[in-house]
């Protein structure tokens, strides 16, 4: 897919802002510091477009960006965050929770994970959870530009085992590097093919 325009459209605490869901829409979550936003920046080959850090926690809204005019993107906070009280955790789940509820036009949630970690505590229970509430997923592992072709295959290797304890059938996977844009043309070709399945409300 050739990414004509990206923009930024809106931050939201609730979702109740977010923008009316007339068209399809992809949503990143993982970690914080997976690389949400990094990914993004790569995608839309905006590098300013959303806001990084190498500080986990930066991602604190709901940001909608909308793409070719024609989908939207979005990058939301990360979880996991050892800093995070309780009562932050509890409003995180809180937001997550009403933004898949309530976007009809949420096609897909791409969940990230960093290649280099073995499957984190705090993955395995966000994935068992989307498994529990059906929200269609798809896993892109990232910062893949930090290790070898040998090590990212013994990884993703591992991951699958781990995967393959929980699920009948594996979820799509996609690797995927911010830094180098390596994965990118299959994720973006995977959005195409998915935004001719939206069904107009
Ligand atoms: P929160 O908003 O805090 O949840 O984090 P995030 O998941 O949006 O992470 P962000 O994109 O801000 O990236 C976190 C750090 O990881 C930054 O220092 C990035 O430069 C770095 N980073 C992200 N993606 C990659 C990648 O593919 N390769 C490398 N080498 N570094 C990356
Ligand atoms: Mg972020």
């Amino acid at each position: 897919m050739i990414i004509k325009s990206a923009e930024f459209v809106i931050s939201n605490s609730k979702i109740e802002g977010c923008p009316k869901p007339l068209i399809p829409e992809y949503a990143f979550i993982g970690r914080s510091n997976v690389g949400k936003s990094s990914l993004i920046n790569r995608l839309t080959q905006r590098m300013k477009l959303a806001k990084t850090s190498s500080r986990p926690g930066k991602t604190q809204l709901v940001n909608h960006f909308i793409i070719n005019k024609e989908w939207y993107l979005v990058d939301l906070p990360g979880y996991g965050y050892a800093k995070a009280s309780k009562e932050q955790r509890k409003e995180f789940h809180q937001l997550i929770s009403d933004y898949i509820a309530g976007r009809y036009n949420l096609m897909n949630l791409f969940v990230l994970v960093d290649i280099r970690l073995e499957p984190q505590k705090a993955d395995k229970e966000f994935l068992t959870w989307l498994g529990e509430n059906a929200v269609p997923f798809v896993i892109v592992f990232t910062k893949c530009d930090k290790l070898t072709t040998n090590q990212i295959q013994s990884n993703l290797a591992a991951y699958k085992r781990y995967l393959a304890e929980e699920w009948e059938t594996l979820p799509e996977l996609f690797l995927s590097s911010a830094e180098t844009g390596f994965g990118s043309e299959e994720i973006l070709g995977f959005i195409e093919k998915t935004n001719g399945l939206f069904q107009k409300p």
